[in-house]
């Protein structure tokens, strides 16, 4: 039954194009209007509340409506807003680009900036490429990603995802990649256990830098978590390996930390917990706590000077956008990265982890049609199977994740799904009770949808057999 429009639903629905929406579906479920924010809550216009369990697709860390950032900002506004980036600084900027070198693992020590997350793998594949063909390594043209990574939605950024929802319908635009294996602990090929596996799927990617090194620029990957193809997660002794395996291949690692960076896995970024560097850091996302687009990328010493030397030399990064290193979103990214310094949030997160994994399992692991409940840090997922055992996944056409979604909203949760997986991953200050709230609103929501799909089912089936 279609819902009466309010005014700005309706004139939304007129003009607006929403992202990553089949916009028919909004007949039926028209765009809800948020009028404010305040801590891990989302006010709607006619005073309905939901908890953003998603955190606004990953981006939230101290809550909405932020006192202390918000106050950063507004100071910011009435001083600089922007300037252009090229020949021109300013002192967030700088201040930015200080912390992030003290902050992230040793060796990187340039900062680039760009203004979204695709735009950052953009940047770093360029970079990459742009340092082969300036070192005399011309053979090195492709890069090698692995299935079901998710780098974003620009064409490099697609060029190296997995996920083919995303890719499929512009694979005659792409680039020619090389494809690895990624690591599945869910449904491990070796019959493995993530705490105590040697990553022995590892070997994928090493197959194919045997056979491909020599043409192979970059490898890029998510740490610990390939997120949107459904919070995979794997172990940090993937990444050791990996890192080894670059190094002995002659490959620069890509670490693409826009989703997991700023304390997500417990550590302040996830390549901690391997204890690497990679050759490039992609940073966005959490960098302005969910304020504003801003990302960056880092590097070493040795790729900058690659780029380094006389202008006639041609060598230089010529890449740029409008918004590179933006005034506001730097005051605000340093107002962020400051208060990682005053406050232990990493200590908060791993606490806030332990809580939340401990009512999770209560409440999902008797749960029909739940194959798993993982988690690290501060993200949990839940993977919906149509077999425990075999853990053949459900069917897609039947949008399950989806309907469970609508479910949750309507009983004040936003739980924004990747198929038929449900996750959390919610602002840091999240309380406990919010906590209680977001899981038993989620295990009342699979509980009855699934018991109202079975009583479907059997009344289907006794009419079958009535006829
Ligand atoms: C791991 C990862 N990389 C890159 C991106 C792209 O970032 P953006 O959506 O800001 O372009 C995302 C977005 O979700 C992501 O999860």
């Amino acid at each position: 039954m279609k819902q009466a429009l309010t005014d700005l639903q309706a004139r939304d629905l007129q003009h607006v194009w929403h992202p990553c929406s089949q916009m028919k579906d909004y007949e039926q479920f028209p765009p809800i209007v948020i009028k404010s924010g305040e801590g891990v809550w989302l006010y709607d216009e006619n005073g309905n509340r939901y908890l953003d369990a998603v955190s606004s697709w990953w981006v939230n860390l101290f809550g909405h409506a932020n006192k202390r950032i918000s106050q950063a900002l507004s100071e910011q506004a009435f001083t600089l807003e922007h300037v252009i980036f090229a020949n021109f600084t300013h002192e967030p900027a700088v201040k930015v680009a200080e912390k992030l070198v003290a902050l992230t693992p040793p060796g990187l020590n340039k900062v680039f900036f760009a203004d979204n997350g695709s735009a950052s793998i953009e940047v770093a594949l360029k970079m990459s490429f742009q340092y082969h063909m300036q070192t005399g390594k011309t053979q090195k043209k492709r890069f090698l990603a692995l299935t079901d990574a998710y780098h974003g939605e620009t064409l490099g950024a697609l060029s190296v995802g997995g996920v083919d929802l995303y890719n499929e319908v512009y694979q005659p635009l792409l680039l020619d990649t090389v494809r690895a294996q990624g690591p599945d602990c869910f449904r491990c090929p070796f019959q493995d256990k993530p705490d105590s596996c040697q990553a022995q799927c590892i070997h994928y990617i090493e197959k194919e830098l045997e056979a491909h090194h020599e043409g192979i620029t970059a490898i890029i990957i998510e740490p610990l978590i390939q997120a949107a193809a459904g919070m995979k997660m794997y172990p940090a002794l993937y990444l050791k390996k990996l890192r080894e395996l670059c190094t002995s291949y002659d490959v620069h690692l890509i670490a693409d930390e826009v989703a997991v960076g700023f304390g997500r896995t417990g550590t302040l970024f996830a390549c901690e917990q391997a204890g690497i560097s990679p050759d490039f850091m992609c940073l966005s996302k959490g960098l302005t706590g969910g304020y504003l687009p801003l990302s960056v990328v880092l590097t070493t010493d040795e790729i900058y000077d690659a780029f380094y030397d006389e202008y006639g030399t041609m060598k230089a990064f010529l890449h740029s956008h409008s918004y590179t290193g933006n005034t506001l979103a730097c005051r605000v990214a340093l107002e962020v990265l400051t208060m990682f310094e005053e406050e232990d949030y990493i200590e908060l997160v791993q606490q806030k982890g332990d809580v939340m994994r401990k009512l999770a399992i209560e409440a999902f692991s008797h749960l029909p049609y739940v194959g798993e409940y993982r988690q690290i840090g501060l993200v949990g997922a839940i993977e919906l199977v149509a077999d425990l055992l075999s853990k053949e996944p459900l069917p897609g056409e039947e949008r399950i994740g989806y309907q469970i979604y609508q479910r949750a909203l309507a009983k004040g949760l936003l739980i924004r799904p990747l198929g038929n997986i449900l996750y959390f991953m919610p602002p840091y200050v999240i309380s406990e009770e919010e906590m209680r709230f977001m899981i038993e609103t989620t295990r009342q929501t699979i509980e009855t949808f699934f018991a109202e799909r079975e009583e479907k089912v059997c009344s289907s089936d006794q009419q079958h057999s009535l006829l």
